[in-house]
């Protein structure tokens, strides 16, 4: 079994003031302490996964997919069969993406200042624990886990290792728990796979809960900061943002076990030529009509909450167009 370890700066804080200094947080956490889930046992475990369906998840209005030559070619069965190894590609990588929540989410318990901020932080803890099982238990029904994408790993140890609690908190809470929740309601309203759905749906239910945290904290806190760190935060910001949609790479080459490319092979081992489809991928991704007719996680997610929160200052705003992003 792989084991990858990173070493982190974190600050340990106790917090001897026990009283309640941020309203809106200890709210959260209440809300948070009603609405635990048990992934044993309010998913219907017992339905059988409607694999056809389930490829949906990765075309959300269900048209982008068949339009690509690469994918026409295809025969019935082996259409199919590559959505779903498709399918359970991209929930792996949320996957990852739950084990690093959950391992941040243990670090802010430590690194925040507030009591407000610990005790909520714990009961994420809990959620993203939740996340991992119920995911985990899914994937492996539908097909198999794969290893996590290079540019997705740079970003959360980047997060993981950030000095400054406030980085964890936008790199984690608001930009990544944004576009999972986005993704995730999306995945909700599109999928025909009825145990999917209920996955997504409760855990979509957390996520909601996840981005308060980050939206709440970080007004509240981004004030508070001294113009310097703050303009850390700002430009952390930014490079995870592009790091997420641009790729970059290079930074992991060894993660989930050495396997380089886990998402070559989803194509290779079905006889489709990966170069060639991901040459089509790009044309498309060029093209704004083909475009215009997928989800936008980054601009209707992502980017608001960043704004909502004043990290998209003047000094950065550059940097966010030449991304592409209308700011
Ligand atoms: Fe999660
Ligand atoms: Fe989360």
């Amino acid at each position: 079994m792989t084991l990858e370890e990173i070493v982190t700066p974190l600050k340990t804080l106790w917090k001897f003031d026990y009283e309640t200094h941020v309203q809106a947080l200890r709210d959260l956490y209440e809300m948070a302490k009603k609405e635990q889930w048990n992934a044993a046992s309010d998913i219907p475990w017992d339905l059988e996964i409607n694999k056809e369906g389930v490829g949906d998840i990765l075309d959300p209005d269900g048209e982008r997919f068949p339009r690509y030559d690469f994918v026409k070619a295809l025969s019935d069965e082996t259409r199919e069969q590559f959505a779903a190894r498709r399918s359970a590609w991209t929930l792996s990588q949320f996957l990852h993406g739950e084990q690093g929540a959950l391992l941040c989410c243990g670090q802010l318990v430590e690194a925040v200042p507030d009591i407000d901020g610990k005790l909520y932080a714990a009961t994420q803890v809990i959620d993203e624990a939740r996340h991992v099982e119920v995911f985990h238990r899914y994937i492996t029904r539908l097909d198999q886990v794969y290893s996590i994408e290079p540019s997705l790993y740079a970003v959360l140890n980047a997060i993981l290792e950030a000095d400054l609690w406030q980085m964890k908190c936008v790199g984690m809470q608001v930009i990544t728990e944004s576009l999972a929740m986005g993704t995730f309601k999306t995945m909700k309203e599109n999928t025909q796979d009825d145990l999917l759905r209920s996955v997504v749906e409760l855990t979509a239910q957390d996520e909601a809960r996840h981005v308060s945290y980050g939206l709440i904290y970080m007004k509240e806190e981004l004030p508070r900061m001294s113009d310097p760190d703050r303009e850390r935060v700002e430009d952390f910001a930014l490079a995870a943002v592009r790091l997420l949609t641009t790729g970059g790479g290079g930074a992991a080459d060894s993660a989930g076990g050495g396997i380089l490319s886990s998402r070559e092979a989803v194509y290779t081992e079905l006889g489709i030529d990966y170069d060639k489809a991901m040459a089509e991928i790009s044309e498309k991704a060029n093209d704004p009509e083909f475009v215009n007719s997928g989800p936008r996680m980054f601009e209707d997610h992502v980017i608001p909450q960043l704004q909502r929160v004043g990290l998209v200052t003047d000094r950065v705003a550059p940097g966010y167009r030449e991304l592409g992003f209308d700011v």
